[in-house]
Formats: structure tokens, sequence, C-alpha cells
């Protein structure tokens, strides 16, 4: 059995900046990131527009209280207010601690880091490094952990969480390469497993972001918050769905409909195209139902709407957002100089997931903790987010709760011994679960469930929301999910069998899609990217309240659990 003090599931963002504070705070503990790619390419690596901290380099009167409530009201009020705090307090020194390590942000003239508008944030605060922001942190924090010392699994995929008494105790996990299966015993377990764009059909994600952290977590019997919440992000690139940088806009870009109308002036007149992504992603899709979005031939009535740069000038489009623009010229062959860009909301960020306090720790429900497991990052829930993530905040999550949490972890070990753990019994258990796939006599081709799932949940729990049309969708959902335990697949190897990967990952995907439409079914209101076209306002009577969903195979509970509200009362939000 292999055994590290702490073992981080996830190498993006959050796992990575977690696994330098444990190291930095004690060196002398054995720490291992295991992530099913490189982890130079877990998707923090896409993040593009970059990270909000109130430095105050272009803005002086900036301060964390307004970073605070910006983040609050986009929230729509179902953030944590104390988490928030903590975020945006700590917010500058994560930035200046990065750039010790060495990522390269983009400079103002007199040196000092730049930072650019963002949606929903009052102030000029969000530093960048073009639009590479990820990329540019990602890369440092990795090389840090060769530094360090940390004990890298890339491509294993982890397939259980050991959860026994309330206790976690480790992992079993996959060797991509060559089927070989461990059982990891360690003294904590920390999950950085990121989102599940890939649960829609549409979707800014990569391939790997599957929800597996989540899923495992359900599965193991713990609750997760708030999965409800899916941000559609405004500015996908019609048709294939990936980011184009809300940077863009940040640096002047409009929104124009086919009739060529700056149409956010009907939704957000202070804000216009700087409004947050629930009003800007709503937006533009009623423009699209309305018939004024555009055709290829530029004609209306069409499926998107365009993002225009063209007064921004190829100086400025080349220097601030040249990634944006290589993807629109590459994948669709527009050069945004020149053209504007097709765009369309595109599936983006969880605000929901694994329910953690201010420490990263796992919650077991409204009240307890869970023995030996943290989580950070896009997979956790502290929740900074609420119902709507402000563009810029995420990567700051990671960082700040990264670091937090790497912090906790390091403290709460050195008190603890390595579990004891039935290795055999998990072993066998895990080998069954990849035989019977790979045995199984099926009719359905794996491609085909995810479709018809992707579709389910696109055309069923979307940008808008109806009782009818979700539970219809539930309904759909549960015979996909008899048609899942039909699939079969034509490699039947251990090496690299990429065909049995997705097989696993279909499973964790119908799980994580299952709770986003019970607990989207369960909340009768409308509350930042959560929006019932039947329960049209905010209740804050019945639901200013975090969803807590119990994942089992006979069906899904909903519990709930306070809203922590310390600085700013909950008021009706507008733009
Ligand atoms: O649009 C973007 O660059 C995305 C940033 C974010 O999600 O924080």
């Amino acid at each position: 059995m292999i055994e590290h003090d702490v073992i981080i599931v996830g190498g993006g963002l959050a796992g990575t900046r977690a696994a330098v504070e444990i190291a930095r705070t004690d060196p002398r503990l054995s720490i291992a990131v295991v992530a099913k790619t490189h982890p130079i390419r877990s998707h923090s690596v896409a993040a593009q527009g970059g990270m909000a901290a109130t430095l105050k380099n272009v803005d002086d009167q900036d301060t964390w209280k307004a970073h605070a409530f910006d983040t609050v009201k986009g929230s729509d009020y179902l953030a944590d207010q104390d988490a928030v705090e903590i975020l945006t307090r700590e917010a500058p020194d994560v930035v200046i601690d990065l750039e010790h390590m060495g990522v390269l942000f983009s400079r103002l003239p007199d040196g000092r880091i730049a930072q650019r508008a963002f949606g929903g944030h009052s102030h000029k605060r969000t530093c960048y490094a073009a639009d590479k922001t990820g990329h540019a942190i990602l890369h440092e924090l990795v090389a840090n952990l060769r530094r360090y010392g940390v004990h890298i699994y890339d491509e294993w995929y982890v397939l259980r969480l050991i959860l026994e008494e309330d206790q976690v105790k480790g992992v079993v996990m996959y060797h991509l390469l060559d089927g070989r299966l461990e059982v990891v015993r360690a003294k904590a377990v920390m999950f950085a497993t990121g989102g599940y764009g890939r649960v829609y059909n549409t979707t800014s994600n990569d391939f790997a972001s599957t929800g597996d952290g989540l899923a495992m977590t359900a599965l193991a019997g713990l609750p997760l918050e708030d999965m409800e919440f899916v941000q559609f992000h405004p500015t996908g690139l019609y048709p294939v769905g990936v980011l184009i940088s809300e940077a863009v806009r940040g640096e002047g870009a409009y929104l124009i409909n086919a009739e060529g109308d700056r149409f956010m002036s009907n939704y957000a007149p202070s804000k216009m195209e700087l409004a947050p992504r629930d009003i800007t992603s709503r937006a533009i899709t009623k423009e699209i139902r309305a018939g004024r979005g555009a055709h290829q031939d530029g004609s209306a009535g069409g499926p998107f709407v365009y993002l225009d740069l063209r007064h921004m000038g190829r100086e400025k489009i080349m220097s601030r957002v040249p990634f944006c623009w290589e993807e629109a010229h590459r994948l669709v062959g527009i050069d945004a100089v020149h053209q504007p860009i097709p765009i369309r909301p595109t599936v983006h960020y969880s605000m929901g997931g694994i329910p953690v306090n201010t420490d990263g720790r796992v919650r077991s429900g409204a009240d307890g903790l869970v023995e030996g497991f943290f989580a950070a990052g896009e997979a956790a829930c502290v929740s900074v987010h609420g119902a709507n993530r402000l563009g810029s905040n995420s990567l700051l999550e990671c960082v700040v709760y990264g670091k937090r949490t790497g912090a906790a972890i390091a403290q709460y070990v050195q008190s603890r011994k390595l579990p004891e753990i039935d290795e055999q019994r998990y072993l066998t258990q895990a080998e069954q679960q990849v035989q019977t796939l790979i045995d199984q006599p099926g009719e359905y081709r794996i491609d085909q469930i995810r479709q018809a799932f992707q579709d389910c949940m696109t055309d069923h729990c979307g940008v808008f929301r109806t009782e009818s049309v979700m539970k219809e969708g539930l309904e759909k959902l549960q015979a996909i999910r008899q048609q899942a335990q039909r699939i079969y697949l034509d490699d039947k190897a251990k090496l690299w069998n990429t065909e049995l990967t997705e097989a696993l990952e279909l499973q964790n995907l119908l799980i994580v899609g299952e709770i986003i439409l019970t607990g989207a079914l369960n909340r009768q209101e409308s509350r930042g990217a959560h929006c019932r076209e039947d329960f049209a306002d905010r209740d804050d009577t019945n639901f200013l309240k975090h969803t807590m969903a119990y994942y089992s195979s006979a069906g899904i509970q909903i519990g709930d659990r306070p809203v922590a509200i310390t600085m700013f009362e909950p008021q009706e939000r507008k733009y």
C-alpha cells in the first residue's frame, strides 16, 4: 500500500497552491499530488482574464471591503460573508506571493502589476498576464512542486474516496498507463478536482472536467452544496463553446445583436457589457430568443450574438487579449481586428461543490466536519460565490483557499496517525468495478449515452428553468441512467484504455447531473445564475439558505445550511 502524510487529488491551482503551503510549513511531510492529466494540463491552465485583488495600482480608491461588497452583491447575497471577507482581505498578499514565486503578471509602464476592469467589480482590480493568466500561475506553482519535493502521480485516475466511520483514510487509484490499481492511505486527503463542465454539451471546460471529485464525495454519503448554481459564461465562441475571456469586454469590447445594437443598455444600463455573468448570459439568451441573434450570413433570427472588438484596434487587441484573437482566428476563421466574433453563453463554472469551512475542512452536514478530509477550488463550496461568481474571483479563491487549506492540513496531520485500511478489500472492489465495465455485454456506446445526457442537461437545466421542464429532464435522466448500465467497451485491454476512463467518467457525470437537476427543482425562486421562469423573484424568506444535497441510489435528499451574513444585509440587486 502506498503511504503519504497528505494526498491531494487534483493538480490545478488549488491543489498545487495547497501542496506548496504544506511543504513550506513543514518540509518533513510527505506530500503527493494525484492528477488524471499532467498537472500543467489541469483546467486551471485555461483560465484567461485574471485574478482580482485590491492592489490599488490603477485605482487607489479601491478597498477590500468594496471587493467584498461587489462579491456578495454578485452572489445575490448567498455567499458566506465570513468567507468572502477572508478572500478579499488576503487577496493582495497572495498576488504578491505569486509574483515572488516568479509569476509574470502584465505590467503598468512604471513596472507595477497592471489591473483591468471585470464584470460586477466596481474598480479596476483584476491582475492578469495578458489573457493567459492561469497558464502563467500554474506553471510557476508546478515548478514549485518540484522544488519542494512533492511527489506527483500524473495520469492516475482516482476511483474512490475511502471513508469509514466519518473518517477519510485514503483513496483507491488507477494508473491510466497500465491499469494498475493502488490503495493510498494518508493522514489527510484533499480534493481539488475542479468542476463538471462536461455535464453540458457546450462548455468552456476541458474534456477532463467531469466532476469526479464531486461524484466520489456524493457516493461516499457526504453532501454537496448549492449544486443548482451553474455559471454560464456569456461569451463562449460559437459554435464550439470555448472561452472568449471577459477580459475582452474589460478592455472595451461591445456586445451587439444582429441589428447592431449594444443591447446591454436594456438589461444593465449602469454596467453595460461589464454586468455580472448571470445577467449578461440571460440578456444574450433573451436577444437570441427574441430573434435578434445572428446567422452565419449576418441575417437575424440566428443562434448567436456578436462580441465586437473592432474599435479597440490591432495594437490593443494583440497586446491585451492576443489569445482570444487567436482562438477566434484558428477555430472559426474570424479576424477580430476586422470582424465581430460570434458568441453565446457556454457552461463555465460550478458555484456549488463539496461543502467546506474556511480552513478547507469538509462538512459532513449542516454542522459536523469529516475527519481527514479537505477540499478547495472549484470542487469546493466555501461559499464565496453564492449564486453567481464574479469573473476573476475564481483564481483568487483557488490561491487564497488553496493556501489556507494547505496551512490547515500541515497543522492537522501533526496529531493524526496513518489510518488502518483493509487494502485487499478495496483492491478487490476496484478490480470488480473495472472488470464489470470491461466485460459487460451492453448495447450502447459511451458517446451515445453521454450525448443524450449532455443534451438532456442542456435542454432541461439551462440558463432559464421551469418545474415542468426540469421534471421532464429528471425522467429522461432516469432512462439514460438505465441505458448507461448497458454500455459496451471495444477496448478490453489495460494499457491506456481511454474508453474505460470515459466509462468511469460517465458514471460520475450522471451523478453530478442528477444532483444539479434535483437541487434546481427544489429551489423555487430565482437567485443569481438559477433563473426560474415560474418563480421569477428572489425569495429570501424561504430560500436564503444553502442547499445540501445527499445522494443515494434510492434518491437525493435535500437539506440546508444557513448563510453567514456578517457585513451586508441582503438588498435588491440592480446594476
Ligand atoms: O473570462 C474569463 O477570463 C474568465 C475568468 C473567470 O472565470 O474568472
